[in-house]
């Protein structure tokens, strides 16, 4: 199974490495789409060499291929990990603007949508937040919720992303 892994800009982003092992570990094919704010977080070199994959974050490519449709063809299923506010507002808007969005709007709608949202606490129980979520899930994306944790903002509460070896679970199942 073909697994495209997104990242957008979560401080998660810096386990993006660890999950990609984990999913590869359970024989799944993982190419990863960063957000320009994601590739931020974590090194694009990095989910290169342990996915075995090019990484693409530009939506714009100059070798005359159509990226979104291409990667959206490619993959039988879409994990968003992590999944932020923004990234989150911006799939349950149905914005295109730019390479991950694009391809998840580009996805068949049977292949399966994993969203693993993180983010500080009062952002996650923000109902700005929750509105989006609940679209989202009622239009059939599968969340994986995140779980109480001690959050890299210091405060201790829910919004912490959930474990990659449980995200692998799910998604390779
Ligand atoms: C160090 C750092 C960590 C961040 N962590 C998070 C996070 O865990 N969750 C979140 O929703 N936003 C977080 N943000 C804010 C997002 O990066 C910001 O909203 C950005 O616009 C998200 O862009 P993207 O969704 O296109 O990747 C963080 C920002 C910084 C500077």
């Amino acid at each position: 199974m073909n697994v495209l892994l997104g990242i957008s800009g979560g401080i998660a982003a810096y386990k993006g490495p660890d999950l990609v092992r984990r999913l590869r570990k359970r024989g799944l094919a993982v190419r990863c789409v960063l957000t320009a704010n994601g590739a931020k977080l974590v090194a694009p070199a990095a989910l290169a060499a342990v996915s075995d994959q090019p990484v693409y974050h530009e939506a714009f490519p100059l070798d005359g291929q159509i990226r979104h449709i291409d990667l959206a063809r490619w993959a039988d299923c879409c994990l968003v990990a992590p999944a932020s506010a923004n990234l989150l507002a911006r799939v349950a808007l149905g914005l295109a603007d730019d390479l991950l969005t694009t391809l998840i709007l580009a996805l068949e709608p049977e292949k399966p949508l994993w969203l693993a949202p993180a983010m500080n606490t009062v952002m996650w129980r923000k109902p700005v937040v929750q509105e989006h979520v609940a679209t989202l899930v009622r239009r059939g994306a599968r969340l994986i919720d995140p779980v109480d944790g001690n959050l890299a903002c210091g405060e201790q509460g829910v919004g912490a992303m959930a474990d990659p070896e449980r995200i692998a679970e799910l998604v390779g199942a």
